[in-house]
C-alpha cells in the first residue's frame, strides 16, 4: 500500500479558485483620441493632439489619430465584440473637441455619437463608465493659455455639465480627469505629450487647474444628482529605493512618490499640497513656484478636494530608483527613456532608474503585480479608506510585439506573455481584497491595439489586434483568457 506524504498530498490537490467578489467590475478601457479617428467628422474641430502630432518629431512615424481604429464608425461593431467578452464595464472617453469643438457652442452631432453609444452599450448589457477628459483640449483654448489659463477650468466644467444634460439619465459613473500629472507635468513641462510645452511653471499652472476643475465639476454634478457615482484617475506608482538604507536612494524614491502621487492625492484627499515637494521645487526654481502660488487662490483646495465615491488607479510599473547611478545599469534600450519617466521634471534632476532583473514590457516598463498589491493598499490605507472612496484599477496593461499568425485560415495571436501580466494583475487584486482594500473594479487597457501618443501605433496594448489598414479586429489570446475568466467569475487555475 502506498502512502502519501503531506508534500505530495499538496502538490496533487489542485490549487483553489479564487472567485471575484460579488458585484466586482471587470471590463477594458479606451480613450477617444486613441480609437476614435474621424478627426474632423460631425463637427469636430482639432484639440491640441491633433495639432502636436503633426510637429514633426513629435510622434513616432509622425502617426496622427486621423483614423485611429475608427471607432466612430466601427462602435457598433465594437461594443458587439465587448459583448461577446462578457466585460460588465467600459471605460471610454469623450471627446471635448466633438462636443463643443474648439471648447465653444454645443455641438449636437457631436453628442449625439456618444448617446447612440452608450445607448448600444446599456443595449449589450455593458455599464458604460465616462472619462471627461483624456488629454484632448480643445486647441482653440490652448491658443487662450490652456491648462495654464484659470479659464480653461470653468470651461471644463461648462462642457461637462452639457454631456451630463445630454446623458446623465443613463451614465452613472462619471470620472473628470485621466492622468493629471500626463497632462500638466509630461505635456507643459516635459514637453512630450501635447501641447509640447517646456516649463516648470507652465506644468504647475495646468496641474493647479485641472484639479480646480475636476473639483469644480464634482461639486457642479453631485449637486445636480446626489446618485451620481463621481471619481478622478491618477497614474499612481510604487516608488522603492535601490538600497533603502542609503539616504540618497531614499530622498529619490520620496520626489518620485512626491511627484506622481503625492502632488495629487494630497490636494484631492487632503486639501493641502506636499510641502517637501514644494520646498523642493523653490530651491531648484523660485519663479516657477512665485507663478504657481499666485495662481493658487483663496478656497482653490478646498474646492479641490470634494469628497468621491471613486477613485481610479492607473498601475503600470513601480519606480526603482537610486540617488546616483546604477553601478550595473540596464541594458541599453531597457533604460526608461524621458518619454517614459516624463524627465527633466523640476526636482528629478538626480533621480536614477536602477535595475533589478524584472521581466519587462515593450514599453521597457517592469512587471511586478505584486507592486500593484502594494500601491492599493497603501493608498487604501493612507487616503481612500478614512473618507470611504471606493478604488478602482481603472486601468493597467501590457505592450508586447505581438505576432499574427495564421492558422487554419484563422488569424491568432499567441501574446502568452500579456495573458500572463493580466492574470498576475487580477491575481494581485484579489490580494488586495483579501488585505481588506475595497477594490470594487479593474479594467484591462486597452481593449484595442490604438494609437500610444508619442508612440504612434508601434505600440500595441490591445487584447484586440486591430489592422490599421483593415480595420480588422482579431481576438488576441489574452481576449479569449479573459472571456473565460469573467464567465467563470473567478480566477481558476
Ligand atoms: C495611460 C493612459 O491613460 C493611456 O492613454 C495610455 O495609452 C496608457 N497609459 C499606456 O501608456
Amino acid at each position: 500500500m502506498s502512502t502519501i506524504s503531506q508534500e505530495q498530498s499538496a502538490v496533487m490537490t489542485p490549487p483553489a479558485s479564487r472567485p471575484f467578489p460579488q458585484g466586482f467590475l471587470l471590463g477594458a478601457a479606451t480613450a477617444a483620441y486613441q480609437i476614435e479617428g474621424a478627426a474632423f467628422e460631425g463637427g469636430r474641430t482639432a484639440s491640441i493632439w491633433d495639432a502636436f502630432a503633426r510637429v514633426p518629431g513629435a510622434v513616432i512615424n509622425g502617426d496622427t489619430g486621423d483614423v485611429a481604429c475608427d471607432h466612430y464608425h466601427r462602435y457598433r461593431d465594437d461594443v458587439a465584440l465587448m459583448k461577446d467578452l462578457g466585460l460588465d464595464t467600459y471605460r471610454f472617453s469623450t471627446s471635448w473637441s466633438r462636443v463643443r469643438p474648439g471648447g465653444g457652442a454645443l455641438n449636437p452631432t457631436g453628442v449625439d455619437f456618444y448617446e447612440r453609444l452608450v445607448d448600444e452599450l446599456l443595449d449589450a448589457g455593458i455599464i458604460p463608465w465616462l472619462t471627461l477628459y483624456h488629454w484632448d483640449l480643445p486647441q482653440a483654448l490652448e491658443e487662450r493659455g490652456g491648462w495654464t489659463a484659470r479659464e480653461t477650468a470653468d470651461r471644463f466644467t461648462e462642457y461637462a455639465l452639457d454631456l451630463h444634460d445630454a446623458l446623465g439619465d443613463r451614465v452613472h459613473h462619471w470620472t473628470t480627469l485621466n492622468e493629471p500629472w500626463c497632462s500638466s507635468f509630461l505635456s507643459y513641462t516635459a514637453g512630450i505629450h501635447a501641447p509640447g510645452r517646456f516649463s516648470t511653471g507652465d506644468g504647475l499652472l495646468a496641474a493647479h487647474h485641472l484639479l480646480l476643475g475636476h473639483g469644480r465639476t464634482v461639486r457642479e454634478l453631485r449637486a445636480r444628482d446626489a446618485s451620481l457615482s463621481l471619481g478622478i484617475t491618477l497614474n499612481l506608482t510604487g516608488a522603492e529605493a535601490a538600497d533603502p538604507s542609503d539616504p540618497a536612494d531614499r530622498d529619490a524614491a520620496r520626489r518620485i512618490d512626491g511627484q506622481f502621487n503625492r502632488w495629487f492625492l494630497d490636494p484631492i484627499f487632503r486639501a493641502a499640497y506636499p510641502g517637501d515637494i514644494v520646498d523642493d521645487l523653490e530651491r531648484v526654481d523660485p519663479d516657477a513656484v512665485a507663478r504657481w502660488r499666485e495662481a493658487v487662490q483663496p478656497g482653490d483646495v478646498a474646492t479641490i478636494a470634494q469628497p468621491l465615491d471613486a477613485l481610479g488607479v492607473n498601475y503600470y510599473h513601480n519606480e526603482f530608483v537610486g540617488g546616483r547611478p546604477d553601478p550595473n545599469p540596464p541594458t541599453p534600450g531597457d533604460a526608461p527613456t524621458d518619454r517614459e519617466t516624463g524627465s527633466p521634471w523640476p526636482v528629478g534632476h538626480d533621480i536614477h532608474w536602477h535595475e533589478r532583473g524584472l521581466p519587462r514590457t515593450s514599453m521597457h516598463w517592469e512587471v511586478q503585480p505584486a507592486g500593484l498589491t502594494a500601491l492599493l493598499e497603501r493608498v487604501w490605507t493612507e487616503y481612500a479608506q478614512p473618507v470611504g472612496t471606493a478604488l478602482y484599477v481603472t486601468e493597467n496593461g501590457a505592450a508586447y510585439d505581438d505576432e499574427l499568425v495564421v492558422e487554419d485560415g484563422e488569424p491568432r495571436v499567441h501574446d502568452t506573455e500579456r495573458t500572463q501580466f493580466l492574470l498576475g494583475h487580477l491575481g494581485a487584486v484579489l490580494d488586495a481584497r483579501e488585505a481588506g482594500v475595497d477594490v470594487r473594479g479593474y479594467f484591462y487597457w486597452s481593449l484595442l491595439d490604438n494609437y500610444e501618443w508619442a508612440w504612434g501605433y508601434e505600440k500595441r496594448f490591445g487584447i484586440v489586434r486591430v489592422d490599421y489598414d483593415t480595420q480588422q479586429r482579431t481576438l488576441k489570446d489574452s481576449a479569449r483568457e479573459y472571456r473565460r475568466v469573467i464567465a467563470e467569475r473567478a480566477m481558476t487555475p
